[in-house]
């Protein structure tokens, strides 16, 4: 399709591992799961018709469908212990420091028989978790999930719901719009997250722990952290006006440009795109965004810089995200979680392709040693 090769046998023998899950095209801006292009996905999918497709290889019939979105929507609830765990972490505690903390609870080893239903667990829980850390940063109590709702809505209603919480709803653009983030979050191939999941699951530890692994991962500002640092980014830089001094410091390697670049795009990173339409509807429901002049400014300059071209910089996926997130009213350090619900589809996606693979391999790179030759013990009395 396209005129994307997606099978170059050359190929095969330089990557790690092959995998039917997700295809990047990074000279052509193009990526698909499992065959279907993100930009269709985006359109016309929903996160757990996408989560579906990219766990089990296929879009869900309408039967499979609607079973698997009751299974994920009535194991959302999460267990007390683990609510007071949450409910003990204090008010300022980075959202994401606690994520695999909570995670971990559940030692399991992994056991195959019961793996769909971590699988569903694990999705159906992790918009829970995430939305009680975020009430305990509000200091308000925790709000059960509503199971007869769409999982991006019943999210929002989650941290939003105030005390009559039974008659409220959402605003249906929203949920629209944050449906569409998650899809657009939910896999990338074999990212550092999701390498993490997939290399801490080699050794069959269960896929809470896993998860764990890969959320913290995802945490880091080169990764799924960008999208808050972007933000503190553009608020550090104030007036477009600032914008020049800006520039010639990420050129001079005084600064990083968070939300710019990628290792595979070499041209622009297809979900930014979708997710800069997806902001203007936001901003529509929300009203104007006042960091979007100095967003939209700095990425014009970047974009006309000729240092940039050459080292094939453009927005990535975290470059609107945050202003999305921001307008929404999200806490600034929520933003990676936001990035973590979702992509916990893509984690589960790549680590039971790994599980069930004919004979599952423990990852153990090997490395080149480049230290010193072989030599013989040296008693500290004759050392310099
Ligand atoms: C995500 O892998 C994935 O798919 C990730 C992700 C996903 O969905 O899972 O897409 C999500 O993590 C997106 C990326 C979010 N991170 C950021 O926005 C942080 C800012 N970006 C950079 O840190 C960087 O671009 C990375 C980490 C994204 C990529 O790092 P690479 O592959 O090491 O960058 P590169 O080799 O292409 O860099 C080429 C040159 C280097 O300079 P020189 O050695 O040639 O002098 O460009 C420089 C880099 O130092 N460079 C940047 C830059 N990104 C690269 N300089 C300033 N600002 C930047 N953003």
């Amino acid at each position: 399709a396209n005129g994307i090769r997606v099978f170059d046998p050359a190929y095969l023998n330089t990557a790690a591992i092959s995998s039917k899950i997700t295809f990047i095209d990074g000279d052509k801006g193009f990526l698909m799961h499992r065959g279907y292009p993100i930009e269709q996905l985006a359109e016309k999918s929903d996160f757990l018709e996408t989560a579906y497709l990219l766990i089990y290889g296929e879009l869900p019939s309408k039967s499979q469908s609607e079973i698997w979105k009751f299974e994920v929507m009535h194991h959302t609830e999460i267990a007390d212990d683990l609510a007071k765990v949450i409910g003990s972490m204090r008010y300022d505690s980075h959202p994401m420091s606690a994520n695999p903390a909570l995670q971990g609870r559940n030692l399991y080893i992994h056991d195959k028989s019961i793996m769909n239903k971590n699988i569903i667990r694990i999705i159906g829980k992790s918009a829970t978790v995430a939305a009680a850390s975020m009430r305990v940063r509000m200091n308000r109590p925790f709000i059960a999930p509503r199971s007869d709702m769409g999982f991006a809505e019943n999210m929002l209603y989650m941290m939003d719901a105030t005390s009559d919480s039974e008659n409220y709803k959402p605003d249906a653009r929203l949920a629209k719009a944050l449906e569409t983030l998650f899809i657009l979050h939910a896999d990338h191939e074999m990212n550092c997250s999701t390498a993490a999941m997939t290399h801490v699951g080699s050794s069959l530890v269960d896929p809470y722990s896993a998860v764990s692994a890969a959320a913290a991962a995802l945490y880091g500002p080169l990764h799924g952290g960008a999208n808050e640092a972007v933000i503190r980014m553009i608020e550090k830089i104030g007036k477009v006006e600032n914008i020049p001094t800006f520039i010639s410091a990420v050129k001079a390697k005084k600064e990083l440009l968070f939300g710019f670049g990628h290792r595979v795009y070499r041209n622009t990173d297809p979900r930014s795109k979708i997710i800069r339409e997806v902001a203007e509807t936001v901003f529509t429901a929300c009203g104007h965004e006042p960091l979007i002049e100095v967003a939209t400014a700095l990425k014009d300059a970047a974009l006309a810089d000729p240092w940039f071209v050459e080292k094939k910089l453009y927005p990535n996926v975290d470059y609107w995200s945050g202003l999305i997130y921001r307008s929404l009213g999200f806490p600034l350090d929520f933003f990676p979680v936001l990035f973590a619900v979702p992509r916990v589809a893509g984690w589960l996606a790549h680590w039971k392709q790994a599980i069930e693979a004919s004979n599952p391999k423990i990852w153990r790179p090997r490395q080149v040693y480049v230290g010193p030759q072989v030599r013989d013990y040296v008693p500290i009395g004759d050392r310099e």
